[in-house]
């Protein structure tokens, strides 16, 4: 039986809809001792900004139940040292490379977007809008539908390759925030970044991480995230990416029957760094074992079908 596990995102395909997750597998390279990364669906990249970035104090990482809280201060090392120096290496792989940017403003965005073009050699990027913009009082360009429309609207009459949109689940109706992403053009969505969340070391009654807040991952989350995929997909007709807490093949197909086209893995990286070469076998064997030929036979297939509600509790 011929297996496609193929997924289109704008105009580019991908062989099988499974990529780690930005920030949890490095630049790519540092994965490719451990299997071939041409397996992957795509690679995403640490979040890249134009000036390299040194990020938080330590200590960045705290680990809680089922899951970790970071607190990296998206340390990278700017978007043109990862196109003149990481991007080649990158590219001999056969698979497609998104990379993930940040700005703090517009024109920031836009200086970012202008050198990748001139490369020509990146397939898609995903813009992280979970930062602040500084030019409107720091508030996240990715809990404001305004800001999200006017980036985005501005990022497409510019950008020469396809733009996924992550977005945040922090204090924001995620699904007016997915519309207006798509109304600006958006090619597809990605979801969700981490919760916002705090640990205490109750015996100096301090936080756990330098930066005091930090972002929540891992299998913690993947209910939370579950019903934002679920919610984003049955509001738009663009390609959701999902994400949060996957660590296993049976996590994968929770999200594409919630609606998801492909799917990252972040925090899982850390536990098992083969976590995404096993999947992409897994789910291939999951096919051949259910006679099931292509995605579209499991995609958006909940049954019954919970309610789409704007606000209030679901589920008391
Ligand atoms: C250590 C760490 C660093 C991250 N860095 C980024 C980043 O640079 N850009 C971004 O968009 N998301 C970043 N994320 C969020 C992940 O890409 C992902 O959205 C989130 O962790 C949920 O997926 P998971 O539960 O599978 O980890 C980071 C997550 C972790 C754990």
């Amino acid at each position: 039986m011929a297996i496609d596990l193929s997924v289109k995102i704008g105009n580019v395909t991908l062989k099988n809809p499974i990529m780690p997750a930005s920030g949890t597998f490095g630049y790519g390279l540092e994965f490719a001792p451990f299997y071939n990364l041409s397996e992957l669906g795509a690679i995403v990249t640490k979040s890249l900004s134009w000036q390299p970035k040194a990020g938080s104090l330590p200590p960045r990482i705290a680990e809680v139940e089922g899951g970790m809280i970071n607190a990296i201060g998206l340390e990278n090392v700017g978007i043109q040292h990862f196109l003149k120096e990481l991007l080649p290496e990158l590219k001999k792989y056969d698979t497609v490379v998104i990379v993930s940017i940040f700005g703090s403003s517009i024109e920031e965005f836009l200086n970012i977007i202008d050198v990748i073009n001139t490369t020509g050699q990146v397939d898609i990027i995903e813009l992280n809008i979970s930062c602040p913009n500084v030019r409107k009082g720091g508030i996240l360009f990715g809990t404001n539908p305004r800001f999200t429309y006017d980036l985005i609207k501005e990022i497409k009459k510019y950008a020469t390759i396809p733009i996924m949109t992550k977005l945040t689940p922090n204090d924001c109706n995620i699904a007016e925030i997915a519309k207006a992403a798509e109304d600006a053009g958006s090619d597809a969505l990605s979801l969700i970044n981490t919760l916002l969340a705090l640990s205490i070391d109750i015996s100096k009654k301090k936080p756990r991480t330098g930066f005091g807040f930090g972002g929540l991952s891992g299998p913690c989350i993947k209910p939370v995230a579950l019903r934002m995929v679920y919610y984003v997909a049955n509001t738009v007709s663009i390609p959701v990416v999902g994400m949060g807490g996957i660590s296993s093949m049976n996590d994968i197909i929770e999200f594409i029957i919630a609606g998801a086209t492909a799917v990252q893995v972040g925090t899982q990286n850390f536990i098992d760094p083969l976590i995404c070469s096993k999947l992409v076998k897994q789910l291939t064997q999951y096919f051949i074992d259910h006679s099931i030929n292509s995605l579209e036979q499991l995609r958006n297939s909940l049954s019954p079908r919970p309610t789409l509600l704007k606000t209030g509790n679901q589920s008391e």
